[in-house]
This record gives structure tokens, C-alpha cells and sequence, in this order.
């Protein structure tokens, strides 16, 4: 698989619009999730690590998820996360982990995945029975977030009441959309949600 993010990673954690989301994100998962130092976490599309460094000194441990082994090396290198934070450099659609978590969390990551069913159905099958899911992503939007010509962006955002029912039909119960943040960005607002949820 190509490393689509692989002259992004250096200049991640420098850039205005994921700074902003991910503490935006941040925020509206500690307000919206109850944490604590027993929970195996997975972070869905990690990235550099910027959601999993807000989370790890209130949970057990985070394995980051990512297909992009320059986001993760990135990852790696923040010597704050090492034995706390997990890089786990495989596409899970692919081939999944052999383990369970009590919890995954994703930011901006399940746009970037051409067939939401199949990641869903992955997400209940790495969580334990009760595991938890607390996903962000844009808001449906008219594909202008994205530069035209970039790759590997396959939804302009999420329309809440059909990844609401994707949600029912994987299996999870107890979906409560939220907006974590609104990002501007060329004159345009887009505001990003957090759904989270249970699985029945
Ligand atoms: C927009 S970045 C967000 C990174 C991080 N969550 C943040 O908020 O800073 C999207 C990330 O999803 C990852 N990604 C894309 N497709 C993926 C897949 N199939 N499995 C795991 N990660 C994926 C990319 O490599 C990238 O690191």
C-alpha cells in the first residue's frame, strides 16, 4: 500500500487545521467518554499521534493504527509516548489484529477508507463485548476540504443519520453524535463530529 502521508509526516504536528482538530477532538473525547487506567485502547489511523498523546496518561495503553509507516516513525520517535502508545504499521481490513480492546478511537482517519461497513464491522470485531467507539470525522461537506487532485480521500465527509444506521447494522448501540469543533479553513466552515457508541 502506498504511504500516501509520506511527505506530510514531518510537518504534521506543525500544521494549524490537525493541531486544531486533534485538540478539538481531544476535548470532546474527555468530555464525552468516561477514561480510566484499565482500558485498552485502539487508535484507528493514529497518525503522528497526536489523539493518542491526549488520551495515554488516562488509559492502560494505546495501540496506534495506521498504514502509514512515516506517520508512525513520527509516531516512535516522541520519546513521551514510548511504552504507553503502540505503533502497529497494518491495515487491519487487510488482515486483522489478533486482540481486543476495550476501546477504539479514530480522527480523521475513516475518510481515508473507500468501504465504512467492512471498517465498521472490523471495529466490532476488535472490541471486547461493551468495547466503545469514539470516532470523528468531517460532517458531510461539498468536497472542498481536500485539494481536488489528492488521493486516497474517499468520502467528502459523513452524512450522521447513515453512519448512524451503518452504526445499528454493525452491531453498536447507544450512538450519540456530538460536534467536537468547526474548522475554518478558506472562508468555508466545516464542522467535524464525534459519534460514539456501544457494542451491543
Ligand atoms: C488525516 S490523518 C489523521 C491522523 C491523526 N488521527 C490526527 O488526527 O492527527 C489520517 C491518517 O489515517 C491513516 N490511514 C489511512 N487509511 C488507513 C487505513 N486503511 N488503516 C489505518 N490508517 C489509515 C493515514 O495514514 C493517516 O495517518
Amino acid at each position: 500500500m502506498t504511504d500516501l502521508f509520506a511527505d506530510k509526516a514531518s510537518d504534521w504536528d506543525t500544521m494549524p487545521i490537525p493541531q486544531a482538530i486533534s485538540q478539538g477532538v481531544s476535548q470532546a473525547l474527555l468530555r464525552n467518554v468516561a477514561l480510566d487506567e484499565t482500558l485498552e485502547v485502539m487508535d484507528f489511523g493514529a497518525g503522528t499521534g497526536l489523539l493518542a498523546a491526549a488520551l495515554a496518561p488516562r488509559v492502560a495503553r494505546i495501540w496506534a493504527v495506521d498504514v502509514s509507516a512515516t506517520m508512525l516513525d513520527a509516531l516512535a520517535a516522541k520519546p513521551e509516548l514510548r511504552g504507553q502508545v503502540e505503533p502497529v504499521c497494518q491495515d487491519i481490513l487487510a488482515e486483522p489484529l489478533k486482540q481486543q480492546f476495550d476501546l477504539i478511537v479514530s480522527a480523521m482517519a475513516m475518510h481515508h477508507v473507500a468501504d465504512t461497513e467492512a471498517l465498521l464491522a472490523q471495529f466490532a470485531g476488535h472490541l471486547k463485548g461493551g468495547g466503545r467507539i469514539a470516532l470523528a470525522d468531517l460532517d458531510q461537506e461539498d468536497g472542498s476540504f481536500h485539494p481536488p487532485t489528492i488521493e486516497g480521500v474517499f468520502h467528502p465527509g459523513f452524512d450522521r443519520e447513515r453512519l448512524r444506521g451503518l452504526l445499528l447494522a454493525a452491531g453498536f448501540v447507544d450512538i450519540a453524535f456530538t460536534t467536537a469543533l468547526e474548522v475554518s479553513k478558506e472562508g468555508t466552515t466545516y464542522p467535524i463530529f464525534l459519534v460514539t457508541a456501544e457494542l451491543s
